[in-house]
Parts: structure tokens; C-alpha cells; sequence
């Protein structure tokens, strides 16, 4: 019989600057995925890829240059080198620049137009291009994208249109009928209560403004969105409408698309529709993770944090990063990356609980037995309840693995990890030790504890590509059938007489404050190093948007504390004029005004009741941080914030030196 298949896929990454510890968040947790279901005897599919057409990367290019394509081959080997750095396992890494998916595309685009899914019409509206969205007038807020508040574009090109309306009834009735296919619930809820039942419009498919894409190919003047471009990868790779498409036949449909959450739409509606309208069956289940964020905060931004994967790789070694982004923070929701949470982790989990247990399992075992535990064994107490935890574990273990759920999978791994070390000190070996006659006893405690570890070996394998191998050397396992995963279910494997290794420690502990003040130092000569730092500093995290749309994971490229003039330029300051003010009941430092800005009256509510009387401000020109998003104070909503000077003593306003009209630009 074949084996069962498994076909796991991660988004194709957009190859646009430098990578930090977030990008390869999705990776490992799709490698951890392929290793596990390796592990259990499937034939895994693990794609990976690049996406790398769009005006986005057209732009870029065109800064530094050079041709879009030289801009991205540079780029797409860092991000293959990261990978490999990380030891993802991925069977296929696909290039939208690759011939066979450009031809793919080209066929998937024509098919669809002559069937009359695709239609050629005229696009009015406006373009978001650092999120390659379309937007229409009444989606805009304040005439900004909705997803990321910067500027859009006006365009008016004739373009093709993808009937996504005609799939709406049939994707969310899939939608209803296939609980698992979006993951977790939350975002399933999100896109049916936030785009499919409110209702889809047709899209626009093709641009004309620019030519970084794959060509229509009946009619060249058009270039393929970007989006249709991308999405087709899960299945160009796979050699869909290739003339040999033996892989396409094996794993198509999908198992698990893993997305970040920004990009579920793209998955659960547009894909969707695109796969019904090529007759195709849909990926069994989209899962929308979370995101890796930096922490902020005063304490924590003095300190600075490392976010550079190689910096990380080689201070904490591979297997410790891997264990800190799938244990810190339960896949689905966001978590906070710092440099005091990963050591704080390595030091309590790996150094203390597994790197210390295996150190003293091999150390008694060398100590009391000269290295080999001798065959002559009794039980005792203690016996049966630390087997029946270690046995019950792997089912469990596999469970969760079976559900993404990767973080409490490795909490089920290391209550073993923590009973075990319990067992030591229940049993107390060195009390044993003292008598020969106790030496049966002796060695029977040795063997418990080798052979947990042996079990928990295996089960940590989907997790870290490094230690398991260690811990086989250390124990002095070399017939690897000992080490199948199904062998992790069995007791009693652990061969008598195997030679022990004394070997280094797997997990050395880490001084946090002197590690903490090391990376403080790296920060600062990355800063004054100019803004193009290869150590980022650690800014505040922001809460995501509620509606989760394309907004990008806020971790940043470059040096935080510096701001580049485009980072400036998406502060909309404007010259603002009080129309009225008055005090806010119970709220004795608030005023509310009403401003003037250009033909637009906003309500503003502020902090400065205590320096400005109501009266003393109306008439006032003021300046208006006008983009910031509606904040309520006190129940009151306030639409943007003014700008003024303060500190202990006091607070002063700031205005203008000549009149201007409401409504001008500051910058
Ligand atoms: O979205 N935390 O590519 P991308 C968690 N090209 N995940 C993060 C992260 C963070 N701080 N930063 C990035 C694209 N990611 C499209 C996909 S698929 C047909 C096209 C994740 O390079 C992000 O959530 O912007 C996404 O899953 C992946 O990195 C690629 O993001
Ligand atoms: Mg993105």
C-alpha cells in the first residue's frame, strides 16, 4: 500500500528588505509540522516558496536601480539561506519568477476568462501599493487605506475582473459545513460576519500601470494581480497544468495552508473562489497564527532586544529558538518576543529541566554503574505512576500536533520532563548509592530514567533538529530503531548494557544580566552604526486591528528609534482652529473642542484643562495630528490628537508663527 500523504504549505514570502526572527515564525511551525508527520510515516509535501512580482518589489528595484529581477535574486538567497540556517525541511521551494509557474499562471488566467470567470472592464479606484490592495472610495478611511492608513492612489485603468461575487452562497456554505477548513474559529467567524455575508464584489485582476508580473498572456498589455499570482503557488508548484503533473494528482488537495492572520482573507475567499471556478477541490483547512511581536514598554526599550535570526542562532543555538517561538506563545494568538523572554525560557526549561536531567541521568549512570546499567534490576515506588505519566504522553503529544496546537503539545512533553526530575528526588539514587545491597534498586532507578529520556527523545524531534541526536550520544544509543517515533508508546526499550557518553551540556545556562547588558551594547553600536542597524531595537507592540485585514505584523526592518522621512510623511499634522471648547463633567483635566480642519469639523478631546480654560482656547490656532486613529476618553470620542510641550511645571500649546487657513498641511 503507499504511503498516506501529507501536504503542508507556508505563505511565499515577498522578498522585500531584512528578515527578522518573525519571518520564520510560519516556517518553523510548518517544518515542525512535516518533521511530525515524517515522523508518523507520511509522504510529506512541504512547500515553501517566494513571492516576488508587484509594484511593491517594481519600486523598490527602480530605488536602488537595478532590474526587479537582480533586486529579488539577491533577496530570495537570504531568504533561502535563512532556511537553511533554521533547518526547514521543505521538499520544494517555488519562485513566482519561475518559468513553470509564470506558464502556470498564464494558463490558469486564460482558462478562467474563457469561461467567462474572468471579464474584461474598466477599474476605478484606489490602490494601496504597499499592501497591493484595491480599495474603493467608501472602503477608504479618511482617504487613506484601510489596512495600513497610508496613501493611496488613484487609478482608472481598463483591467480584468475575477467574478468572485458568483462564489459568495457557495463559500459560505462550505464555510458552515467544514468547520476545520478555517482555523482556529475566530477568524472564521471574522470572515464570514466581515466579508462574505456583508457581500463580495467582483475583483480586479490585471494592471496595466506597471509591468512586474506575469503577462496576460492574450493581451500583454495587462500584468496579473499579484494576489492571483501568489495564490496559484500551491498549486503551480506542484506541477498543476504541467504537462507532467504526477505531483499536482499525489497532494492536491492540500492538508494545511499556514498563513498569518493578515492574509486569511486572501486564503478563505479569494482562493476558494478561484479553485471552485477551476473545478479543483479546496485546501482542507487554512490555520491564521498569530504574530511575533516586539516588546516595548520603558523598561524593556532600554534594553534593547535582538531580533536578527543569525545573531539569535548562533548567541542561543538553533534548537532554543525553535523551542521559544512554538513554546512561548499557543499558535493562533500573538505573543511577544524579547530577548529576557527567550533566555528566561532557556534557562527554566532547557538549561534547568531537560539539559540538567540529562546531564545527571548520564552523570549517576558513569558514577554508580561505571557507565552501562547492569541487566540485575528491581521496582519500587515511584515506579508506576512516572511510567504511566511517560506513557500517556505521546498519544497526547500527538494530538495536539494533530491540531497545530504546538505549544501545549511541548507542555505535555515537559510534564514528563519535570516528573522525571521529580522521580530523582523521590528516589534519591545518592541515598541508594550508599549500600551495595541497594545496587539492583539502583540500577532499576538508572534505567527509569534513561529510558524516559529516551522516550522524550523522540518526542521532541518535530521541534528541535539538534538535540535529540545529542541525547542519543549521551545514552549511548546507536541502533536509531529504537528512536522511531511509534517507539515512543513502548516501555522498556532502552537497551541494558548500553555504554553512556558523558558529553557536554546540552543547554548551557545563561546569565541574564550580563547577556541583557551585552545586547543593550549590540543595540547601541547597531544604532549609531547608522539606521540600517542588523540590531533592531525593541518598539512598542501594537495591538492589531480588530478586523484583521491586510495590516502587515508590526515588527520593523530597520532601527526603530529612528524614522525614516516616509515613516515621517504618514503623520498627517494639519493647522487646526477651535470653534468651541468646554470642560468634560468629571473629568477635570479634559476639554472638548470642536476644530476646524479645512472644510471638516472634528472633536477633539484633550488634556489641558488644567493650563486652558474653555474660553482662553476658542479662537486658538492649533496644530492636529489628524490621522491618528478615533481614541474615546471618558466615553467621548476623540478624532485626533493636538500637539503641545510639557513637563513637570507645566504644558504650552503649540501654534503657528503667521496665519494660515485651517486644513494646511505641517511638515
Ligand atoms: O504576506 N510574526 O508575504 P510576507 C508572525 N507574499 N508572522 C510573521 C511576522 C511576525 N512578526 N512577520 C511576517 C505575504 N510573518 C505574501 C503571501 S501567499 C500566497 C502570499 C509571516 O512576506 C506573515 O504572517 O509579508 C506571513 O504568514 C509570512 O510571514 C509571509 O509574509
Ligand atoms: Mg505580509
Amino acid at each position: 500500500m503507499s504511503k498516506k500523504t501529507y501536504y503542508i504549505s507556508t505563505p511565499i514570502y515577498y522578498p522585500s528588505g531584512k528578515l527578522h526572527i518573525g519571518h520564520s515564525y510560519t516556517t518553523v511551525a510548518a517544518d515542525a509540522v512535516s518533521r511530525y508527520k515524517r515522523l508518523k510515516g507520511y509522504d510529506v509535501m512541504f512547500l515553501t516558496g517566494t513571492d516576488e512580482h508587484g509594484q511593491k518589489i517594481q519600486r523598490k528595484a527602480e530605488e536602488k536601480g537595478i532590474t526587479p529581477k537582480q533586486y529579488v535574486d539577491e533577496i530570495v538567497s537570504g531568504i533561502k539561506d535563512l532556511w537553511k540556517l533554521m533547518r526547514i525541511t521543505n521538499d520544494r521551494f517555488i519562485r513566482t519568477t519561475d518559468d513553470e509557474h509564470v506558464e502556470a499562471v498564464q494558463k490558469i488566467f486564460k482558462k478562467l476568462y474563457d469561461q467567462g470567470d474572468i471579464y474584461k472592464s474598466e477599474y476605478e479606484g484606489w490602490y494601496c501599493t504597499p499592501c497591493e490592495s484595491f480599495w474603493t472610495k467608501t472602503q477608504l478611511v479618511e482617504g487613506k487605506c484601510p489596512d495600513c492608513g497610508r496613501e493611496v492612489e488613484l487609478t482608472k485603468e481598463e483591467s480584468y475582473f475575477f467574478r468572485l461575487s458568483k462564489y459568495q452562497d457557495r463559500l459560505i456554505k462550505h464555510i458552515e459545513e467544514n468547520p476545520e477548513f478555517i482555523q482556529p474559529v475566530s477568524r472564521q467567524n471574522e470572515m464570514l460576519n466581515n466579508f462574505l455575508r456583508p457581500g463580495l464584489e467582483d475583483i480586479a485582476v490585471s494592471r496595466t500601470t506597471f509591468n512586474w508580473g506575469v503577462p496576460v498572456s492574450f493581451d500583454d498589455k495587462h500584468v496579473v494581480y499579484v494576489w492571483i499570482d501568489a495564490l496559484s503557488n500551491y498549486i503551480t508548484a506542484l506541477g498543476y497544468s504541467a504537462q507532467d503533473d504526477t505531483l499536482f494528482q499525489k497532494y492536491w488537495p492540500a492538508d494545511v495552508h499556514l498563513v498569518g492572520k493578515e492574509i486569511v482573507r486572501f486564503h478563505t475567499i479569494i482562493w476558494p473562489a478561484m479553485l471552485m471556478a477551476l473545478d479543483l477541490p479546496l485546501p482542507k483547512q487554512v490555520y491564521g497564527h498569530g504574530w511575533l511581536l516586539l516588546e516595548g514598554g520603558k523598561m524593556s526599550k532600554s534594553k534593547g532586544n535582538v531580533v536578527d535570526p543569525q545573531i539569535l542562532v548562533d548567541k542561543y543555538g538553533l534548537d532554543a529558538i525553535r523551542y521559544f517561538l512554538l513554546r512561548e506563545v499557543p499558535f493562533g494568538s500573538d505573543g511577544i518576543f524579547s530577548n529576557e523572554a527567550l533566555i528566561n525560557r532557556i534557562n527554566s526549561d532547557l538549561a534547568n529541566d531537560l539539559g540538567n536531567l540529562v546531564s545527571r541521568t548520564v552523570a549517576m549512570i558513569d558514577k554508580y554503574f561505571g557507565g552501562s546499567i547492569p541487566a540485575e534490576k528491581v521496582a519500587g515506588d515511584f515506579d508506576s505512576e512516572l511510567i504511566k505519566l511517560v506513557g500517556e504522553t505521546p498519544a497526547k503529544v500527538e494530538e495536539l500536533l494533530d491540531k497545530l496546537q504546538f505549544s501545549t503539545a511541548l507542555t505535555e512533553i515537559w510534564k514528563a520532563v519535570s516528573r522525571t526530575n521529580k522521580y530523582i528526588d523521590e528516589t534519591m539514587p545518592w541515598v541508594l548509592a550508599k549500600d551495595e545491597a541497594n545496587n539492583p534498586r539502583l540500577a532499576q532507578v538508572m534505567y527509569n530514567l534513561a529510558e524516559t529520556l529516551r522516550i522524550i527523545s523522540i518526542l521532541i524531534q518535530p521541534f528541535m533538529p539538534e538535540t535529540p541526536e545529542k541525547i542519543w550520544n549521551q545514552l549511548g544509543i546507536t541502533d536509531k530503531s529504537l528512536v522511531e517515533w511509534e517507539k515512543s508508546k513502548e516501555w522498556g526499550v532502552y537497551p541494558v548494557g548500553a555504554g553512556i557518553n558523558k558529553g557536554d551540556v546540552i543547554f548551557p545556562r545563561i546569565d541574564l544580566k550580563k547577556e541583557l547588558e551585552e545586547i543593550e551594547k549590540m543595540s547601541e553600536k547597531a544604532a549609531e552604526a547608522n539606521n540600517t542597524a542588523e540590531v533592531p531595537k525593541a518598539k512598542e507592540v501594537q495591538k492589531p486591528a480588530k478586523t484583521e485585514k491586510t495590516a502587515e505584523p508590526p515588527v520593523d526592518e530597520t532601527n526603530a528609534n529612528l524614522i525614516t522621512i516616509d515613516d515621517f510623511a504618514k503623520v498627517d499634522l494639519r493647522v487646526a482652529k477651535v470653534l468651541e471648547a468646554e470642560k468634560v463633567e468629571k473629568a477635570d483635566k479634559l476639554l472638548k473642542m470642536k476644530l476646524q480642519v479645512g472644510d471638516e469639523v472634528r472633536q477633539v478631546v484633550s488634556g489641558i484643562a488644567k493650563y486652558y480654560t474653555p474660553e482662553e482656547m476658542v479662537g486658538k490656532t492649533l496644530i492636529l495630528v489628524a490621522n491618528l486613529k478615533p481614541a474615546k476618553l471618558r466615553g467621548i470620542e476623540s478624532q485626533g490628537m493636538i500637539l503641545a510641550a510639557s513637563d513637570e511645571n507645566g504644558l504650552s500649546l503649540v501654534t503657528i508663527d503667521k496665519d494660515m487657513p485651517s486644513g494646511a498641511h505641517v511638515g
